[in-house]
């Protein structure tokens, strides 16, 4: 029933005191998978003295030493990527391929963050006091960037490996240490991907990964006064993190529900296209899918059956076998959908398709006609479910969008790129793609959220520069 996983802490694998263990369900088989060390608040306390130490030496280790190592810890990664990505079909019904997508990107994520820290942290700046009013020039200021000390970095369960190396590489290359708590579903992938950076040589104690039960180490790993600094990406956990955290930088990606504008003049093929990879890749289980579609009325019909005609294609079972649409995370996530689709039905939104659910597994599904007192029109289904609303012009599409409480990305479709760019202007939204999906990658590109969609810019660059802090010394003359 499970084989049972140990954490990581001081450059060994160990099992918790509490001699207990957190089970993590398969979604596809809805059977426990792997066990997981149920880790206490003192092997928490242990990491984070660890981790503290560890980050001194790693300080002074020089940069070109620490990019090194972060190459050998890309390639490990890359080598091991069919045992990892087996891990993510069983623990988040990820479809294989996109399995060993999410640790090849995460290997080449590992490699350029590598490059990109030995360039900008290689520079520092110099400065000369008689700009200002009043002063000569007696003062030269030397700048450079010094790491925050302890990072601690909660990836969400969609990308338990992307999204804990897109927080692990750039605080080490900053001269940080790292302690990883993954999502429960995800944690093996994740322990897995930890391993490589064991086999590449980084210092005992830099890279620590403890498990265990979000409602009893949750709190105590985000409160705890050896943190100083929190990268996290997930969902309303983090608005209440942000909330109690005290003065530490904080990194945030939260939800979202990125909205696709599509005017009378879009390639209406191209806008399909990219409706049913927005919307529908992996289930719809990304911050950055597709939530809501607002289509001009006059292309409205024309639109949907195009859709319609892709959505039928989109093939439905489990990971292994590489289907499109898998089972959702957890039965909780199922009922949660499935509780937005039957409110939809009952104020009477058009189904383009039969709804059907079997176990965690959700078919996928466009609703057509979506009013704004659905509650689908404003919460995120994370899931193979997509409302289409009708607009009657463009100020419309733009209301419904900044009307969110969410502002992560957004799309609009349409020839014409003067519009485009007026209609980026206006949506409230980190991020606006023009005539393409939402997404993060480039993984060098900035990623951002507005509103409660989150705080602070990531992206390979944004994220080293977060997780340093400048320090400057300055030069008096006589
Ligand atoms: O789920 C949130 C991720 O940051 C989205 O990343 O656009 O590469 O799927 P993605």
């Amino acid at each position: 029933d499970g084989e049972v996983y140990k954490y990581y802490s001081d450059g060994e694998w160990k099992k918790s005191s509490s001699g207990k263990t957190v089970a993590i369900i398969n979604p596809t088989t809805r059977k426990t998978q792997y066990k997981v060390q149920a880790c206490t608040q003192e092997e928490v306390n242990k990491v984070m003295e660890s981790a503290k130490m560890a980050q001194k030496s790693w300080a002074k280790t020089p940069l070109w030493k620490r990019a090194e190592l972060l190459h050998k810890a890309a390639a490990i990664l890359k080598e091991h990527k069919a045992p990892i990505a087996e891990c993510l079909v069983k623990e988040i019904a990820k479809p294989a391929k996109d399995a060993i997508t999410e640790v090849v990107r995460s290997g080449d994520l590992v490699s350029y963050t590598a490059e990109e820290g030995v360039r900008i942290l290689g520079e520092g700046k110099f400065l000369v006091s008689d700009s200002f009013p009043g002063n000569e020039r007696t003062k030269y200021c030397l700048t450079s960037k010094i790491p925050l000390g302890v990072v601690l970095a909660i990836p969400p369960f969609n990308y338990p490996v992307n999204l804990a190396v897109s927080k692990i590489a750039p605080a080490l290359i900053a001269g940080n240490s790292l302690v990883l708590k993954p999502p429960t579903q995800g944690a093996v992938s994740a322990l897995h991907m930890v391993h490589c950076f064991h086999l590449a040589g980084f210092p005992k104690g830099l890279i620590s990964c403890i498990t265990g039960k979000g409602s009893e180490i949750g709190d105590f790993l985000t409160l705890h006064p050896g943190v100083n600094c929190i990268s996290f990406t997930g969902g309303d956990t983090g608005i209440a993190i942000s909330k109690k955290a005290g003065m530490i930088p904080l990194q945030m990606e939260l939800g979202g529900k990125d909205a696709c504008i599509v005017l009378e003049d879009a390639d209406l093929d191209l806008v399909a296209a990219n409706i049913i990879k927005g919307g529908f890749s992996y289930s719809g289980q990304r911050c950055t899918a597709v939530k809501v579609v607002l289509v001009m009325e006059s292309v409205a019909d024309e639109l949907v059956e195009k859709v319609k005609a892709k959505v039928a294609k989109l093939t439905v079972g489990p990971p292994e076998i590489d289907c499109d649409i898998t089972p959702v995370v957890s039965e909780s996530s199922a009922n949660f959908i499935e509780g937005l689709v039957m409110d939809a039905r009952e104020k009477g939104a058009t189904f383009c398709q039969e709804y059907k659910r079997e176990g965690n597994l959700i078919w996928p599904l466009l609703l057509d006609n979506v009013r704004p007192d659905m509650r689908i029109a404003w919460e995120e289904p994370f899931g193979p479910v997509l409302p289409v609303i009708r607009i009657n012009s463009i100020e419309e599409g733009i209301h419904h969008c900044n009307a969110s409480n969410f502002g992560l990305q957004g799309c609009v479709f349409t020839k014409d790129i003067n519009k485009a760019v007026l209609i980026s202007d206006a949506m409230e939204t980190g991020t606006v793609q023009i005539n393409s999906a939402p997404a993060r990658g480039p993984d060098h590109f900035p990623f951002q959220g507005l509103k409660d969609s989150g705080i602070g810019s990531q992206g390979i660059t944004n994220s080293i520069n977060m997780m340093t802090k400048i320090k400057t010394t300055v030069i008096n003359l006589p």
